[in-house]
């Protein structure tokens, strides 16, 4: 029989102690609830916006049945661009094509047009529309293959193209949709040049990666597939580039980059540079402009090449506080194969050349049976696909 109340022991006792021990679980979670409150709007406010307003200059969505050359330019070379890349670029609709509203930038083998033997021995290739020629430098457009003399023809072929003579920003936002290849030394890039070298020549005017990445897949050591990097490469010589001050990356843990389409962006202002992709939380590099690039570099006065004594001198003295990030860019995207530059290092995977010997392209052209078997015959698989690109310009803000 109940007589009375029940007894809410929870409630009715007067325990100083319970009840301090109540209140303190509130006020700790109270004094948590507002400390990630405080950050999150600290971390928001300390993320920098762009200025000034942005005007698009550019969006290719890449449907129709051929590329708009109007805008896009091939660069077409056998020479390697300076990283000692496998590949020749071709203007071939074998390497470059619409498909389905998407651009396809496809490496294929060389070996497929003429042959195996001829890519090693007793052969002459001599690339059609090659743009280097003016170089003066006619082996970048021509390769003779001579098993004794340890040269090949470049046992790859893909593409590159650029808006060089198109498009241009100086300050602004680049987007990207894009799905990355699959296969071992395949290197997409999207990224940027200086229209003119108004600070000298490379690095020394700057270069902007808004994605590079390696095809290998997510067991390699130095970063396959799942990792892609954002860069800024400037220096004050052209053997100087201090790209390792100014790099970073994102990763998907168990995932690949090839596996999907994702949102490369970058974010460009006098103020600082951004790139990250899909979303400002992934992001792959931040450099704030608040430190001149040639304080950044914390350079000695005097530099020493070989015998030679160089004065470092400050080759952006005339630009802004954001020299040479202060000039106008052009857009280039393209799948490189191999390379001797470091980006593919000696020490990682099971490499077939080294990047220093003087027949490096020789040991990959050997190898071809242990990679071409990664490279999927899947168009699709092999190929950096375009979904669509956008370029805006920043207008209203001083430039120089
Ligand atoms: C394109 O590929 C086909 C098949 O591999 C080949 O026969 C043709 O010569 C290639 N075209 C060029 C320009 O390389
Ligand atoms: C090519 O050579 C000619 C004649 O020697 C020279 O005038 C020209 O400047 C050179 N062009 C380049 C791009 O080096
Ligand atoms: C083809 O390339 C080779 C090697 O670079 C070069 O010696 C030759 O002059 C080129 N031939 C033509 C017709 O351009
Ligand atoms: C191949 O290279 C060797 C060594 O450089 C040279 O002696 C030979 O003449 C070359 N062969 C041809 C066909 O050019
Ligand atoms: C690049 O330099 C050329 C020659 O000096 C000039 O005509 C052109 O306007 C410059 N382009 C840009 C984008 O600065
Ligand atoms: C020395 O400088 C020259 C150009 O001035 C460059 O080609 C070379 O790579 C430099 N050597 C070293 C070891 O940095």
């Amino acid at each position: 029989m109940l007589t009375g109340e029940i007894e809410k022991p929870w409630l009715g006792h007067k325990d100083p102690l319970a009840r301090m021990a109540y209140w303190l679980t509130y006020l700790v979670a109270f004094i948590g609830i507002a400390a990630s409150a405080l950050r999150c709007w600290f971390a928001y406010t300390s993320v920098p916006m762009m200025k000034g307003n942005l005007c698009l200059i550019l969006e290719d969505d890449f449907n129709g049945d051929s590329l708009n050359t109007d805008i896009w330019e091939y660069e077409v070379t056998m020479g390697g661009f300076g990283n000692g890349e496998f590949e020749m670029t071709t203007d071939s609709s074998n390497n470059t094509f619409l498909r389905d509203g998407y651009l396809y930038i496809l490496p294929t083998l060389t070996s497929d047009v003429i042959g195996r033997d001829a890519i090693t021995n007793g052969y002459t290739y001599n690339i059609t529309g090659c743009t280097t020629a003016t170089s003066n430098d006619s082996s970048t457009c021509g390769a003779v293959s001579n098993n004794t003399a340890g040269t090949v023809i470049n046992p790859a072929m893909s593409a590159r193209l650029n808006t060089k003579k198109s498009r241009s920003i100086q300050y602004g936002r680049v987007e990207i949709r894009a799905k990355n290849p699959v296969g071992d030394w395949l290197w997409p890039a999207v990224w940027m040049l200086p229209v003119n070298n108004t600070y000298g020549p490379w690095p020394m005017s700057g270069e902007i990666d808004i994605m590079e990445s390696r095809g290998n897949g997510l067991s390699y050591t130095a970063q396959g597939s799942n990792y892609v990097h954002g860069s800024l490469n400037w220096g004050p010589l052209t053997w100087l580039n201090e790209v390792w001050r100014t790099t970073g990356w994102w990763t998907e843990r168990r995932s690949s980059f090839a596996d999907a389409f994702h949102t490369y962006a970058l974010e460009w202002d006098e103020d600082f540079i951004r790139v990250y992709v899909d979303t400002r939380l992934h992001g792959m590099l931040q450099v704030n402009m608040k430190v001149p690039f040639f304080e950044r570099g914390d350079f000695p006065p005097v530099v020493t090449n070989g015998t030679e004594q160089i004065a470092l001198e400050n080759p952006w003295v005339y630009g802004t506080k954001a020299a040479p990030f202060d000039i106008p860019f052009y857009l280039i995207m393209n799948v490189a194969v191999g390379g001797t530059n470091g980006w593919f290092p000696d020490n990682a995977g099971d490499k077939p050349w080294i990047n220093g010997a003087s027949n490096a392209m020789q040991q990959f052209a050997q190898a071809q049976d242990k990679w071409a078997t990664t490279w999927p015959q899947d168009e699709y698989s092999r190929a950096l696909v375009v979904y669509v690109l956008r370029l805006w310009d920043s207008i209203g803000l001083p430039k120089y």
